[in-house]
């Protein structure tokens, strides 16, 4: 049985897919590599196109070997979101939407969908488990939060079984080296300080020290992308044995660090303490996010294997050491 990842050439996806063909599973993955690297992929085949081209979708699922969508393709910077509404409505609403339609067409089982904390908006309290209100204060969260309602409403009318998949900050690198983050640009925190580190970036903004935490920076829950790739693996085997049909699962260490806190863990892992300046508050961000996981752990057996921030950093820090220039390093 196959499993097609879309946006398997990315960031996250490219660590889903090492990790589902550990497993054994064929995998085919779809990227139109506007954020992708075709080298993060290595031998695994690649429809280099868009995934919302129900032509294309019509291609790779025709014959029935493809059994489940693991669902990673979307525009994901809440900032952007902000100033560009229509490309994440588009992007992550519309075409997810075209690609359901697919699976319907051609009788794929389920779909493992990558959601995100940003459902839930400023939370009420922390740690946020999976029943707490949904109230995105950005269109990035709004398009996650309408793909779920999608997904259900699939589920009734078609049957198509779904695990959606709320990530809090995904970080970190592959242990081995070799698969890391390379944004261009770069908008994340932790690839910004370790940037500038190497003296490969600007000094890194700290957006905003006027929040209503301790030190005034914003708290956030960082989850190492392997252990993510692991939860994909869990949810599909969930969803093949038919233990799990419908359901979200919160994805975080539930533990928060605040920006100033990662600036310390860059600077004991790396040995060199970033340059930062302060700046303005970024729209769409809020103060406090912290995940519970309980319901991952409890119903797909999750653990994470590297829930230390210093780990997390340590890993991120030898892609980049390694890879200034990320995938245009790679030999
Ligand atoms: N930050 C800075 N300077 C930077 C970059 C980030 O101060 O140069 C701050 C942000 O304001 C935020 C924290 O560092 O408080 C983390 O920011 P990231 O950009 O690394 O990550 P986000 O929290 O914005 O976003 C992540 C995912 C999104 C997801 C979101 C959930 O990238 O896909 O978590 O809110 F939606």
């Amino acid at each position: 049985m196959g499993v097609l990842v879309t946006g398997g050439a990315g960031y996250v996806g490219s660590h889903i897919v090492r990790r589902l063909r550990e497993t054994g599973r064929r995998v085919v993955a779809v990227d139109d590599l506007s954020e992708g690297h075709r080298e993060a992929l290595g031998e695994t085949p690649l429809v280099d196109g868009d995934f919302g081209d129900p032509r294309l979708l019509d291609r790779v699922l025709q014959g029935g070997e493809i059994r489940f969508v693991v669902h990673m393709a979307a525009a994901c910077l809440v900032g952007e979101s902000v100033v560009d509404p229509g490309k994440y409505y588009t992007n992550n609403l519309v075409h997810s939407v075209t690609l359901l339609r697919a699976m319907v067409r051609h009788g794929v089982q389920g779909i493992v969908f990558s959601s995100s904390a940003a459902v839930y908006g400023e939370p009420d309290s922390v740690p946020i488990t999976e029943d707490h209100r949904t109230n995105p204060t950005n269109p990035y969260g709004e398009t996650k939060l309408a793909c779920e309602r999608a997904l259900a409403w699939f589920r009734r009318a078609h049957g198509t079984s779904h695990v959606s998949l709320r990530y809090f900050n995904a970080a970190g690198a592959h242990p081995r080296g070799d698969l890391g983050e390379d944004h261009e640009p770069e908008s994340h925190l932790i690839p910004n300080l370790l940037r500038a580190v190497l003296g490969s970036g600007p000094a890194t903004p700290i957006f905003g020290d006027d929040y209503p935490t301790p030190d005034g920076t914003c708290i956030r829950d960082y989850v190492h992308v392997v252990d993510l790739a692991e939860a994909h693996v869990l949810a599909l085997e969930a969803l093949e044995q038919g233990s799990v049909a419908a359901e979200a699962f919160n994805l975080g260490n539930g533990q928060g660090f605040s920006v100033r806190a990662v600036v310390d863990a860059v600077e004991r892992v790396t040995g060199v303490r970033p340059k930062t300046e302060p700046a303005p508050r970024r729209a769409g961000d809020p103060a406090v996010l912290v995940a519970s996981s309980d319901r991952a752990r409890r119903i797909l057996g999750w653990k994470p294997t590297h829930p230390s921030l210093d780990q997390i950093v340590g890993t991120a820090w030898r892609w980049h050491r390694a890879h200034p220039n990320g995938y245009a390093d790679r030999g």
